[in-house]
């Protein structure tokens, strides 16, 4: 299975910092917000990623990642998303890069304080159909929020009003290669963009939205009280099976020239 880290948009939400640099370079605690969801992949086994990053600032991924060396990736690729599109729209430019395979998929800004290793295995022992990371959260409002009916789930609403439960989508998707066929077929939303929710509830219609419900802390670091609490959460958790693998802690003292 491969990995697609999606890093697009503008990142409004984090101004006035993102007018200098990108969203997904911004630190959290010790190190700049992309590493966690590539650490993520990494410890579970995923060492084939694509990341697609937007126009703000995106020649300094190729900077700060390189080649993926130093994260124990065999291939680190990227792509280029013009404008704010949406998560569906980032997600349609890693078709070729999918090669009709199955997708693990993590925004950018996405933080998980357990590993998700087991959420990928369980994926890899049957790759069709899709299944989303679920978690309780008392701010559902600001997410896409699932409701269920009995084990499955009934249906997603993005950012509810009045939400139905309080279990958040969070921005880890696994896909199988169909998922490309329903990017192209969906429209664009009230705020212009491609919905990832879209997608999902396409997979619903079909019967075949998986979920898993996620172990440890989750946060989205795209505000600034979330990336605030992101940089709390990161700091005082002790047990960084995930957030302190090994290659990471040997950050390359090289600063490369522009
Ligand atoms: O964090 C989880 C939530 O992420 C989900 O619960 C929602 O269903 C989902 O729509 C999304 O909501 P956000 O409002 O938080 O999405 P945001 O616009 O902040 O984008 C999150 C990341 O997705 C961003 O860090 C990079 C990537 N992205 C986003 C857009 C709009 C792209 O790659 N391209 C884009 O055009």
């Amino acid at each position: 299975m491969r990995g697609v880290v999606l890093a697009g948009g503008l990142g409004t939400r984090l101004q006035p910092m993102t007018r200098v640099t990108n969203k997904h370079l911004l630190p959290v605690f010790d190190r700049p917000m992309i590493y966690f969801p590539i650490q993520q992949m990494v410890h579970a086994g995923i060492d084939d990623i694509l990341v697609v990053a937007g126009e703000n600032h995106s020649g300094d991924f190729l900077l700060l990642l390189g080649n993926g060396k130093e994260f124990g990736l065999r291939r680190l690729s990227y792509a280029y998303q013009e404008g704010e599109g949406g998560i569906a729209e980032a997600l349609g430019l890693a078709q070729d890069f999918a090669d009709g395979g199955s997708l693990c998929v993590i925004l950018g800004d996405n933080i998980f304080g357990a590993p998700i290793r087991e959420a990928v295995e369980s994926y890899r022992a049957g790759p069709e159909g899709a299944m989303v990371l679920l978690k309780e959260v008392d701010d559902p409002q600001r997410f896409g929020v699932a409701e269920l009916d009995g084990e499955r789930i009934a249906g997603i609403v993005e950012k509810p009003s009045q939400p139905k439960s309080n279990l958040a989508v969070t921005g880890c998707y696994f896909y199988d290669g169909r998922v490309f066929d329903i990017v192209d077929s969906l429209s664009r939303s009230d705020r212009g963009e491609l919905e990832i929710t879209d997608v999902n509830n396409h997979y619903i219609d079909w019967g075949e939205l998986r979920h898993y419900i996620v172990d440890g802390w989750w946060a989205d670091a795209g505000t600034i009280p979330s990336l605030y609490r992101a940089t709390r959460l990161v700091a005082e958790t002790t047990d960084q099976s995930v957030l302190r693998l090994p290659e990471i802690t040997k950050f390359s003292k090289k600063s490369p020239s522009r």
